[in-house]
């Protein structure tokens, strides 16, 4: 069921390097208008990328549309020039950027929007080597590698199954990178747009719907672990065929399953995307 429009607080930016406060300075948009925000921002994806195609057009090898050009681009345009990352529209994200901007951060943990290969992306990173030597009831983020369940509850894998045929599923350098749609109706959840319970620097292990540091989608307010990595199913659009995946877990909200990983390379400092598996993203048009 589809909720009525209604209008959310935007999060605000932090200022001077300091935690964004939720009660100042924040705007408000509604649904309607963000679902504008997100396909404009679509719109500027493809416009400056392969042109105006679907996405299913888009979903092509580098050398066939995006230049070959592997590297993850911060997407800072619209509310999102607000974000930590909101000068450096279009650059080349470098994992040296998160970690300065997790370190301010009490859970060592980072996110930001970008575009790959002509389709959004969320980039989340946590300092898993150090936090992962802490006790979880210390709130630290770390990577979990976890059972997944379809939509009916039915068993699929657990993540490490996958990452033992492909080590390179597993985040690297803390770093992991997922399908900027979302698998309710493919809005665009950019990074912590609004400021809320699910979005506040607080973190608790287990892949649950408590804590925070989530990814939300403000279209119908699904959420996101990026720190919980399981194996899942979903369903290609063009020709319904089931495929299994490795991604991050749906905490709550009408989405049916998590996001998609799109696994990462380290080019020096530069995040790259590889190109193995844009099967998994075929979900949505
Ligand atoms: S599109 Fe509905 S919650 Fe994301």
């Amino acid at each position: 069921m589809i909720r009525m429009a209604k209008s959310y607080d935007l999060k605000p930016a932090p200022l001077n390097g300091e935690k964004a406060d939720a009660s100042g300075g924040a705007s408000v948009v509604n649904r309607r208008q963000f679902l504008r925000y997100g396909f404009n921002a679509t719109t500027g994806v493809l416009a400056a990328s392969v042109g105006v195609l679907g996405f299913a057009a888009i979903l092509l090898p580098p050398g066939a549309g995006s230049g070959g050009d592997l590297a993850v681009k911060y997407w800072a345009k619209g509310r999102e020039d607000e974000a930590w990352y909101g000068a450096k529209h279009l650059q080349s994200m470098t994992r040296e950027d998160f970690v300065a901007e997790a370190a301010k951060t009490s859970t060592g943990t980072a996110g930001a929007a970008g575009v790959w290969n002509g389709v959004p992306v969320v980039v989340n990173y946590v300092d898993h080597d150090a936090n992962s030597s802490t006790p979880t009831s210390s709130g630290k983020a770390r990577y979990q590698s976890m059972e997944g369940y379809d939509e009916t509850g039915k068993y699929v894998g657990h993540f490490d199954d996958m990452v033992d045929a492909d080590p390179r599923i597993f985040p690297t350098g803390g770093l992991v990178m997922v399908f900027g749609r979302c698998t309710h109706l493919c809005c665009i959840p950019g990074w912590q747009l609004v400021s809320n319970t699910f979005t506040e620097d607080t973190w608790t292990p287990g892949g649950g719907d408590d804590g925070g540091t989530k990814l939300f989608c403000i279209c119908h307010s699904s959420r996101f672990d990026p720190t919980a990595l399981e194996l899942n199913t979903n369903r290609n659009r063009a020709n319904g065929a089931t495929f299994t995946y490795a991604g991050i877990r749906r905490s709550g909200g009408p989405a049916p399953v998590g996001l998609p990983l799109i696994p990462i390379q380290l080019n020096g400092d530069t995040i790259e995307g590889i190109t193995d598996y844009m099967g998994w993203l075929t979900y949505c048009d």
